[in-house]
């Protein structure tokens, strides 16, 4: 990671997190279960990239002010839902994340759901303090059935049976890459940015979100359980559809590496933050968790 990526992504989270600190009920609140199983997925770590996809694009479109606050904060308490539920046993039945176990190994099951759906809703709550319908709209059709929800289904429903690159080329665009162009274009939109500038922005997403999905299958063949803080193998486990299963691990790296070419050319059109979105773009490929 360059040092200009590092820091970036090192301030987005201390910024992020003062957020959700402030956002999210304290343990002492009832129902203090509850509040305590949200912060523990959400205040586990994490490298808070779509809460710093949110702030460079709201910067790099000249955005001031704490609109983007609530677009971050919003973005990773989704993002947080997503894995604490994508972790549940009827899912993909892990037991590490963040460096820690699971929502569910340490709240129980019922308590790993209801945190997760508390999330998403605190989340549609605090963005709505930005007072954009359209970043509502962003953020909703990102997840839902034609979002991150489509792809979670197709995921599930792939499991065991062989698949076709343009089966898994919908999972992870739906999966991943929906909430990555979302967390681009909210940062544009929160900034004021028109329709023409905002599709710039969620064309770069689209690119850095489907290769970030493809490296995130390839850590869990390559990397380990220290490096990630999650479970490795779990893919070839759950014999999941994956890009190295469906073609192969080099094939994989390639394409990986050609998305983020697509996103850095993209870069060349953007403003102060364009060096910074290239350098974000480059560690999706270079990440070793
Ligand atoms: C993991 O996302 C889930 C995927 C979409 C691959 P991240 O790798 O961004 O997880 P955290 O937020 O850093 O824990
Ligand atoms: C998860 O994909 C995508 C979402 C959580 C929406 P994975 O199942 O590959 O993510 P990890 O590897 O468990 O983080
Ligand atoms: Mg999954
Ligand atoms: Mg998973
Ligand atoms: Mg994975």
């Amino acid at each position: 990671m360059t040092v200009q990526v590092n820091e970036f992504l090192a301030s987005a989270k201390v910024r992020v997190e003062a957020v959700l600190d402030r956002v999210v009920p304290p343990t002492s609140h009832t129902p203090g279960t509850l509040h305590e199983a949200m912060r523990y997925s959400l205040m586990a770590g994490g490298k808070r990239l779509r809460p710093g996809l949110c702030y460079a694009a709201f910067e790099d479109c000249g955005g001031t002010g704490e609109a983007a606050d609530w677009g971050a904060a919003a973005l990773e308490m989704v993002h947080t839902f997503s894995l604490i539920h994508d972790d549940l046993p009827c899912m993909d039945d892990d037991d590490f994340r963040r460096g820690m176990p699971t929502c569910h190994k340490k709240f129980g099951e019922a308590m790993a759901v209801l945190a997760g759906d508390a999330l998403s809703i605190l989340a549609f709550q605090v963005l709505a303090r930005a007072g954009s319908a359209p970043a509502i709209s962003v953020l909703a059709d990102a997840l839902g059935s034609d979002g991150m929800l489509g792809g979670q289904v197709v995921d599930i429903q792939s499991e065991g049976k062989p698949c076709t690159l343009e089966t898994v080329d919908y999972i992870h665009v739906h999966k991943t890459s929906a909430l990555i162009e979302a967390s681009l274009e909210l940062g544009a939109l929160l900034a004021g940015a028109d329709i023409d500038q905002r599709k710039l922005y969620r064309d770069y997403g689209r690119a850095i979100g489907l290769a970030f999905q493809i490296v995130d299958d390839i850590l869990d063949i390559e990397s380990s359980t220290e490096e990630l803080g999650k479970d490795v193998g779990s893919d070839v486990e759950n014999q999941k559809a994956t890009y190295p299963a469906v073609v192969g691990l080099q094939e994989s790296k390639k394409r990986a590496r050609e998305l983020v070419d697509q996103a850095l050319a993209l870069t060349d059109r953007m403003g102060v933050r364009g060096p910074v979105l290239a350098d974000l773009a480059r560690f999706i490929v270079e990440r070793g968790n």
